[in-house]
This record gives C-alpha cells, sequence and structure tokens, in this order.
C-alpha cells in the first residue's frame, strides 16, 4: 500500500458513555500510547513470553475471549476506531487480562515502527476491510508491501492468520502471501473464536475463508 493510503475510514459513530469513560480512565492503565520508537514488550507485560499481535481488533470481544483462553501468550491488539477500543478497555478491565494491551492507531505505522523485527509469535488479522469496489483496492491492508512488513515482524516459525468472508479478497490474501518469500502455508493451525463481522457476513451467506502462514526458519 503506497504511504498515504489508509485501510480505514474513521466514521463518526457514535461512542457510548461508558466506552469514552474507558478511553479516558482506563487508556492510561492498559493502552499503549503510539510512538515511533520500539516497544520494550518485556517491560510492558513484567515478563517474557509469546507476544501476538491483532490488527483491527473492532470491539474486541474474540481479542478479550483468545486472551484468556492463552493466559502464557502477551497479546497487543491495534485499532483505530474509538468506540471499538473504548469497548475492549473494558473487558480487560473487567476481567483482569493481564496479557493484553491496546494501541489506538494505525496497525502498519505501529508495526513498521514500533514492533522488533522477529519479535512475534503470530499476528492476527481477522476480517480486515474488505474494500468490495475496485476503485478502493488499493486501501486494501494485505498487499506485497504488507506481507514483507508482517513476514519481518514474526520470529521463525511464526504464525499469521487471516480470515476473510470476502471471496475476493481471499483470492488476494491467498495469492499475495502465497508469493511472499519469507512465508509458506500452515495448514490448518488452530481454531479461534467467531468475530461479530465473521457473524454478519455468515448472516449475508458468504463463505469464511481462513489462512495460515509460517515465517520460514
Ligand atoms: C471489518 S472490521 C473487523 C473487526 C474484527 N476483527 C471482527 O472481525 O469483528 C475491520 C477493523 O479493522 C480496523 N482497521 C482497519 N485498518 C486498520 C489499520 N490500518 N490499523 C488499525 N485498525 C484498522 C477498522 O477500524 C475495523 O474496526
Amino acid at each position: 500500500m503506497k504511504r498515504g493510503i489508509r485501510s480505514y475510514v474513521l466514521r463518526q459513530s457514535r461512542t457510548t458513555p461508558s466506552q469514552q469513560r474507558a478511553l479516558e480512565q482506563l487508556m492510561p492503565a492498559y493502552g499503549i500510547e503510539y510512538q515511533p520508537a520500539l516497544l520494550d514488550t518485556r517491560a510492558l507485560f513484567g515478563r517474557t513470553a509469546p507476544l501476538v499481535l491483532e490488527i483491527g481488533s473492532g470491539m474486541g470481544e474474540t481479542t478479550a475471549a483468545i486472551a484468556t483462553a492463552n493466559p502464557g501468550t502477551d497479546f497487543i491488539a491495534i485499532e483505530v476506531h474509538g468506540p471499538g477500543v473504548g469497548s475492549l478497555l473494558k473487558r480487560i478491565d473487567e476481567q483482569g487480562l493481564g496479557n493484553l494491551r491496546v494501541i489506538r492507531h494505525d496497525a502498519l505505522e505501529v508495526l513498521a515502527n514500533m514492533i522488533p523485527d522477529g519479535a512475534l509469535a503470530g499476528i492476527h488479522l481477522f476480517f480486515p476491510d474488505p474494500w468490495p469496489k475496485k476503485r478502493h483496492y488499493k486501501r486494501r491492508l494485505v498487499q506485497p508491501a504488507f506481507a514483507a512488513l508482517a513476514a519481518r515482524k514474526l520470529a521463525p516459525g511464526g504464525i499469521l492468520h487471516a480470515a476473510t468472508d470476502w471471496e475476493d479478497y481471499a483470492r488476494q490474501i491467498d495469492e499475495v502471501l502465497g508469493a511472499e518469500p519469507l512465508l509458506e502455508r500452515a495448514g490448518g493451525a488452530g481454531a479461534r473464536p467467531a468475530t461479530k463481522f465473521e457473524l454478519r457476513g455468515l448472516r449475508l451467506g458468504h463463505t469464511v475463508r481462513d489462512f495460515h502462514f509460517r515465517k520460514r526458519s
């Protein structure tokens, strides 16, 4: 994706009072401010554990469920949408999730500037915005430059797990990730809880496809 072309549009959707409260009061405790400097994840979580990054966590229900089910892994969720970030902060607080933190910023910049090369055990990309109109394809997140960046940030053996319910985007994901020399197909490694956007796609009769690519050792 060319610099300046974003994979999202910030819509003025309503932030509920409790999401707003969470953004104001909980961000200092569970959020990470964006800054163009590498993160010290050991200091952040107070331990050395596998680290998984989620891109576009939406309302965060799946993110919180995965973090709860995997207490030995640390998770960083990245999302630009305020209500979604507020909602996830609330979940972290209510469920006492010490292994999950949130960054409210463009995931491409976070990946490029805050994540050390080879630091990630996994990247989750569940139902990225499909941008179905041809003139918007350039906004799709999964493009060759993204594949190269994601591969660089994964540790050898780390898994990029992507899912979509848009047939045409599924083809693009398969082709683009399949063409990245540092990645190889990993078969059906690991199930995941259903996401909000996935359930909407299923209601529309869409077929869901999951992709697992492993960083070559
Ligand atoms: C279609 S929604 C899917 C949300 C969630 N993963 C789910 O399946 O329910 C895509 C999400 O990605 C977020 N997003 C898109 N591009 C992003 C970017 N570059 N950085 C961070 N978040 C992004 C959007 O704000 C949106 O919430």
